[in-house]
């Protein structure tokens, strides 16, 4: 008998299709009445399926008398219940490393977006104002300005890195020092905002960190500050992010998350000083089918008894 496993969302094709092989696959996603289908297979369902964005909520785990693992496509674990699987030594699987590189990228690119005003710049092109208007205003560069990052973990060294090979100083603020870093640690967030050109999320959502980019963190980035969130859009106070950048009390933001994805604030819409992307900042071919390798791996060797690939710690 096939063991019982729960998709609350699917990833890669190819990917499912290999699950779809080995195990009796169940779609919450495509169920028109969920509630019948969790009556149905909840009892015998042993391992379920998620992404970072639809986790796995305390009642779902609750329907799942026999889960034994969750695996996690994504590295951010926020939206999975963890009080609920750590009562029943549930295993969290997720996936870290093979992410890193693409998600600071993109930090990368929203920085250079909203600070050389690249999506600006492309609209003066096609909308013909080169030609009537002339030059685009100037922009920013980033060189000589301080990066300050919170969160200096996988995603947010890779950023530092990035930012470094661009000429900028780095400064990172966490909950501890770092002993194998020289950049400076500010402890105090407001601090750090206020010595930073460009204020770049990248810690982990969730309870701890909700809401910790506040009015007063967002006051001290100040007029000529730019943020960046690759993080989650819970770690930010977004209806005071939104009303700093329509008073110009920061310059720009470049954001890939939001609090509540996917609608975006409309105002943000109608603003020049904002790159937006929809939450996708793991979203290559690579990264993503390396992510769905890992749910594999990871549901495999729980199956074959064998220590997990990637568990979160
Ligand atoms: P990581 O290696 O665990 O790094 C996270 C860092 O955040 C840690 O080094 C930690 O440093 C810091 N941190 C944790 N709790 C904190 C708190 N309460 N206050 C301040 N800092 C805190 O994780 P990662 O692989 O870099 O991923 C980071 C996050 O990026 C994920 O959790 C996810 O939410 C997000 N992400 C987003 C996307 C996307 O598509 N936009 C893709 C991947 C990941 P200290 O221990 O020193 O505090
Ligand atoms: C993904 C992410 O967009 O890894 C994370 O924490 O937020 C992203 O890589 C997501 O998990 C896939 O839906």
């Amino acid at each position: 008998m096939k063991p019982d496993v729960l998709v609350v969302w699917p990833n890669r094709p190819r990917h499912m299709a290999l699950l779809e092989s080995r195990y009796a696959l169940h779609h919450l996603y495509r169920e028109e009445d969920p509630e019948r289908l969790l009556a149905e297979v909840g009892p015998r369902v042993r391992a379920l399926v998620t992404t970072g964005e639809k986790g796995a909520s305390a009642g779902l785990i609750g329907r799942l008398p026999s889960l034994e693992i969750v695996a996690c496509f994504g590295v951010g674990i926020d939206a999975i219940d963890q009080e609920a699987c750590g009562r029943r030594n549930i295993p969290i699987t997720n996936t870290p490393d093979v992410l890193t590189e693409d998600v600071a990228d993109m930090g990368l690119a929203l920085m250079l977006a909203v600070m050389r005003r690249i999506p600006f710049g492309d609209r003066w092109v096609r909308e013909g104002r080169w030609r009537s208007e002339g030059t685009m205003p100037l922009t920013t560069s980033p060189r000589g300005r301080t990066l300050g990052i919170l969160g200096l973990g996988r995603i947010g060294r890779a950023l530092a890195r990035r930012g470094e090979a661009l000429g900028m100083k780095i400064a990172y603020h966490g909950r501890r020092r770092q002993a194998d870093v020289a950049w400076p640690f500010y402890p105090d967030l407001v601090e750090m905002a206020r010595r930073a050109d460009v204020l770049a999320l990248c810690c982990p959502g969730g309870e701890a960190t909700r809401g910790i980019v506040t009015a007063e963190v967002i006051e001290a980035l100040g007029p000529e500050g730019f943020l960046v969130n690759v993080a989650r859009g819970s770690v930010v106070d977004e209806p005071a992010l939104v009303k700093a950048l329509g008073e110009g009390r920061i310059a720009g933001a470049g954001l890939d998350v939001f609090a509540d994805e996917p609608n975006v604030p409309e105002t943000l819409l109608g603003m020049e000083n904002v790159v937006l992307q929809p939450h996708a900042a793991s979203a290559t071919v690579s990264t993503r089918d390396a992510m769905a390798q890992l749910v594999v791996d990871n549901l495999e060797a729980h199956f074959a008894g064998r220590p997990l690939l990637t568990p979160f710690r």
